[in-house]
């Protein structure tokens, strides 16, 4: 007996989408293609490293401040080759990058979409084989056709992505990709070399049991984020714990965990860094359209993620994401502006 295990590749799945609308162009599912490749690019190396000259660093210090590793500037070259060599993005944004690229040739003046993305996700972990990641976020260009602007395609709110997604490179390599109709989970079947649907409408549960922050920085944290935090600690059977502490250290990783099982991930400011260390644009913004795209919240500790204007490429954010009715009793500690 013939077992029919056709699972849709993300090809396929795309495929799938474009048929229920005629209209469309299918950039947006090339688009994806294209990210796709550069995720099993990416992948290959990040499986074997420690035999390839591809851990530890590139000896340089990037924009950010930060000893760039040797996988940064990979997956940053993967990630920025098949956007410009592809016909569907105009210009990018980078973690690794001190300024917006624009391609700037006839084909890409005239793309729909920009891209900004964090090619290498959790970079301190590379060299101990924990995993790590890729982070990216989809806008359609707003100017007319021809270079894109800085302001108008790169500085728009998270609430204008029209796309979103990220990859874990970890115990198997996950693409998760969210539009406004859903969040559906691909994992890498290497006995056929594509992205298959493994988790079809991802959905973040209401609550859950974990949650991630970086204890060193405990008493650094504002009194409410602290006050919440020591609540986590005192949860009992009876008010909804025990809970559990989990922080990989890998944004990807944690937040991932935490959008499937249930749970709040925090990168608050501190007093060295009332902003906190994550970036708006390619860490906070596509992970905050995708968790609430699955039914979760994403916040400053004050306002809604996606509707920050952004005035910086590289700007940082304070963050708190994750299950509904966390992130609402955080609230009761931290208050929002409504
Ligand atoms: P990146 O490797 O892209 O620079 O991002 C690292 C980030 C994020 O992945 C993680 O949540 C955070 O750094 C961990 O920071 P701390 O080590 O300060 O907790
Ligand atoms: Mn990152
Ligand atoms: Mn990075
Ligand atoms: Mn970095």
């Amino acid at each position: 007996m013939i077992v029919n295990r056709n699972i849709l590749t993300l090809d396929e799945f795309t495929l799938t989408q474009l048929r229920q609308f005629p209209s469309a162009t299918g950039e947006l599912s090339r688009l994806l293609r294209d990210l796709a490749l550069a995720a099993k690019r990416v992948n290959v190396e990040v499986n074997k490293a420690g035999l390839v000259d591809i851990l530890g660093d590139y000896g340089t210090i990037n924009v950010q401040g930060e000893d760039v590793k040797k996988l940064d500037i990979f997956a940053n070259n993967q990630f920025m080759g098949v956007l410009k060599h592809g016909i569907s993005c105009a210009g990018i944004g980078s973690e690794e990058m001190d300024d917006f690229v624009v391609f700037n040739d006839e084909v890409s003046n005239n793309s729909k979409y920009v891209v900004l993305f964090d090619p290498l996700d959790g970079s301190g972990n590379i060299d101990v084989n924990v995993s790590i990641g890729t982070i990216f976020s989809v806008y359609r260009r707003v100017s007319e056709l021809g270079k894109p602007c800085r302001k108008e395609d790169f500085l728009q709110p998270g609430n204008k992505q029209v796309a979103a997604g990220y990859v874990v490179y970890g115990s198997s390599t996950m693409l998760v990709y969210a539009t406004r109709r859903g969040v559906n989970g691909f994992t890498l079947d290497p006995s056929i070399g594509e992205f298959s649907l493994s988790h079809p409408d991802i959905r973040c549960p209401e609550t859950g049991k974990f949650y991630s922050v970086n204890h060193g920085n405990f008493f650094q944290y504002d009194e409410p984020v602290r006050k919440y935090i020591d609540g986590c600690q005192r949860k009992t059977k009876e008010t909804g714990g025990p809970y559990t502490q989990r922080y990989i250290g890998s944004m990807v990783a944690d937040v991932h965990r935490n959008l499937i099982k249930g749970g709040i991930f925090m990168y608050p400011g501190t007093i060295e860094k009332p902003k906190g260390k994550l970036r708006l644009l390619y860490e906070a913004n596509p992970f905050a359209f995708i968790v609430e795209v699955a039914g979760g919240m994403a916040t400053d500790g004050k306002q809604r993620i996606l509707d920050i204007q952004p005035t910086e490429l590289h700007q940082r954010t304070p963050l708190f994401i994750g299950s509904k009715k966390m992130m609402e009793e955080l609230e009761t500690f931290t208050g929002v502006e409504k």
